[in-house]
């Protein structure tokens, strides 16, 4: 399941983290992949030791943790701290599936069980660097507006295509999430915005209730804390 998140930043926001990141030191990003990811990757990274790296993606997740939408889509366990990084100059990122399990900052693990990428500038700024997706259902092209960002489950095939005027701007992180599997997400995400838009529409209170009670016994029942 592909969400797209409005508005994680609003535009002050952005601005502010295009002054720090034009001003910061990046450095190669096949840093922090495998064999098989460093074959097709090409683009840069803030260092995992970096303040900026630490600063900015606390901003991140303060962001997330304001997006009800976001919630509902990834149901967060654990949230890999925020990396950053740019395409420019040809830079891309070939086909390849995200490493399964990811070691946090303080040690502990972390299962992938969803992706997402936070656009950190306006696609007219770069030309090229769309995120393409191939999941069950075909290919997705994803290229969002600066402060957006979209999820996507981790088990899929992904690339992002050269950059090739202009350098594209992003954050990106893992989830674990309570719900391991996508199909029991998805179900989830579906069946709470429909209970929200029942509300929304002023519908009978006890079948909201009702439909309320399923969501949260269908939870209960997939959830892995
Ligand atoms: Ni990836």
């Amino acid at each position: 399941m592909l969400v797209h998140i409005p508005q994680i930043l609003d535009a002050q926001e952005v601005a502010e983290f295009r002054r720090r990141l034009d001003a910061a030191d990046w450095t190669d990003g096949r840093e922090t992949v495998g064999p098989q990811g460093a074959q097709v990757k090409r683009n840069e990274q803030l260092p995992d030791a970096s303040p900026l790296k630490a600063e900015l993606g606390a901003a991140v997740l303060a962001a997330l943790d304001r997006s009800p939408l976001f919630f509902a889509a990834a149901l967060p366990l654990k949230i890999l701290p925020p990396r950053f990084n740019r395409y420019a100059g040809g830079g891309h990122y070939g086909f390849h599936v995200d490493g399964a399990v990811m070691r946090m900052g303080d040690g502990r693990q972390l299962r992938s069980d969803v992706s997402c990428t936070l656009f950190l500038n306006d696609p007219d700024d770069y030309e090229g660097g769309e995120l393409i997706i191939s999941d069950t259902y075909g290919e997705h092209e994803v290229t969002l507006p600066a402060g957006d960002a979209i999820v996507y489950p981790s088990s899929s095939l992904h690339q992002v295509r050269p950059v090739t005027r202009g350098a594209r701007l992003a954050s990106f992180f893992w989830i674990q999430s309570l719900v391991r599997d996508d199909g029991q997400r998805r179900m989830l995400f579906e069946l709470d915005a429909t209970i929200q838009r029942l509300k929304a529409g002023g519908a009978d209170e006890e079948s909201v209730l009702q439909l309320t009670g399923m969501y949260h016994n269908l939870l209960r029942g997939w959830a892995e804390t």
